[in-house]
């Protein structure tokens, strides 16, 4: 099976609900299916608390996630994917939407911009699969702007021959340009150019379910085509995914929480636009535990299961040979007291396994004694990804004894 045909997308109901209405359309050109579509097939979308609406993915695993999170679709939008970025709105200005959905990133962007700036915009946004671009035209437009949005996946629609009406009135403005690319992300992020864009917004499904949208190599092609003050922005905290664009060579922060216990992540070649560090334990479990191993797709062209796969694989190897434990979080309590005895076994039994002998053993204040320094506001000098690195280098020290305690 084709990855297009195997890849993480929408619900297979709606899905082939969306095929038929469009090729319909081609047949009778006849407007009616998609006017009425959302007024008939109102159960398969999801509202959410902002009054917009998602839809369901299919169901991989027993697993049903939603393209948003039910606190409010366009507000994720705004809150995780616009606030953390610092535009020069005096200056052109270029997004990569990846996995653009229904467009609701895209559209918050142009709805951020055209409040702020005169200078040009152009997105690029990146999505694989046409249903659920078409959703897009049928989903209720949360925002004016998303009908601009609308406008771009529509024409790119007819000149893939999968709508056939025009039917989008809003016209895109003379300084907005969006290109719709319909493919797997990682051949397209192999085609664009070096240092073109401000912004990437990244917004697959979880790491479970699509962990090749977060892997190393496709992190590498983002640092190849983003500019130095430029800002991916993604919802999850995972630390595999944050080791990953530490390995890329970015520069990684705290993003905004909204509808989740923890903020997202944030990365940037450049330590200045970010302004939170992560949260101490996630920097110590991404630099010293089998957590931090990020995911790998080398020909970017893997399965979503056999990324991880190899990842577990890879996790076992590490421990207790490169990296400590994760199992019961070891690494966290590394220069702490512990008085949960039955717990503190099974902790240094993993820490002696590294060359440390206990909790509080000067290896493992030597370790940690990094975090410090640690300060909520980050700047280039005090950053996590300094103290990840620092603490990454240290570990190995101790494991071959290289530093006399
Ligand atoms: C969480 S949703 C994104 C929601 C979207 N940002 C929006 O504003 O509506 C994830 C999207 O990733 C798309 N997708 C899955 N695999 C992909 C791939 N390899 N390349 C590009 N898009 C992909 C899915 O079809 C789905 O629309």
């Amino acid at each position: 099976m084709s990855y297009e045909n195997s890849a993480r997308i929408i619900n297979d109901d709606i899905f082939d609900l969306v095929n038929e209405t469009f090729s319909r359309e081609k047949s009778s050109r006849n407007i009616e299916g998609r006017v009425n579509f959302f007024d008939t097939y109102k159960n398969y979308f999801v509202l959410t608390d902002d009054g917009s609406y998602s839809i369901n993915s299919k169901e991989i695993n027993h697993k049903v996630e939603t393209l948003h999170t039910s606190t409010g679709a366009i507000s994720e939008s705004f809150e995780k994917f616009i606030k953390p970025m610092k535009f020069d709105y005096t200056e052109n200005i270029a997004v990569l939407d990846i996995c653009a959905g229904l467009g609701y990133n895209t559209s918050a962007a142009i709805a951020n911009f055209m409040k702020n700036s005169k200078a040009n915009l152009t997105i690029d946004m990146v999505e694989i699969s046409k249903a659920t671009l078409a959703c897009g035209l049928l989903v209720p437009s949360p925002i004016p702007e998303h009908n601009i949005t609308k406008k771009a996946i529509e024409n790119e629609l007819i000149m893939q021959d999968y709508a056939t009406l025009s039917l989008e009135t809003t016209e895109i403005p003379e300084n907005i340009s969006i290109n719709v690319f319909i493919e797997d992300a990682r051949q397209t992020v192999q085609k664009l150019d070096d240092n073109t864009y401000d912004a990437i917004f990244l917004d697959p499904f979880s790491q479970n379910m699509a962990p090749e949208l977060f892997s190393l190599e496709f992190f590498r092609e983002f640092r190849r085509i983003i500019k130095n003050d430029g800002i991916i922005a993604t919802y999850t905290s995972s630390a595999p995914v944050r080791a990953g664009f530490i390995e890329a060579d970015f520069y990684i922060g705290l993003g905004p929480i909204f509808g989740r216990m923890q903020g997202g992540s944030l990365a940037s070649p450049n330590p200045e636009m970010l302004d939170w560090s992560l949260p101490k334990n996630d920097e110590i479990r991404i630099a010293l535990s089998d957590v931090g191993i990020p995911f790998r797709d080398p020909g970017l062209n893997n399965e979503s299961k056999d990324i991880l796969n190899e990842r577990t694989l890879k996790r076992q190897n590490a421990r207790h040979n490169t990296k400590i434990s994760s199992a019961v979080k070891t690494p966290i309590f590394l220069g702490q007291k512990m008085n949960d005895e039955k717990l503190k076994r099974r902790v240094e039994r993993n820490l002696t396994k590294m060359n440390i002998p206990s909790t509080t053993s000067p290896q493992a204040i030597y370790i940690v004694e990094v975090e410090d320094d640690y300060r909520k506001k980050q700047d280039f000098e005090n950053n996590s990804r300094n103290r990840i690195l620092e603490m990454k280098k240290r570990l190995k020290k101790v494991k071959k004894g290289e530093i006399k305690f």
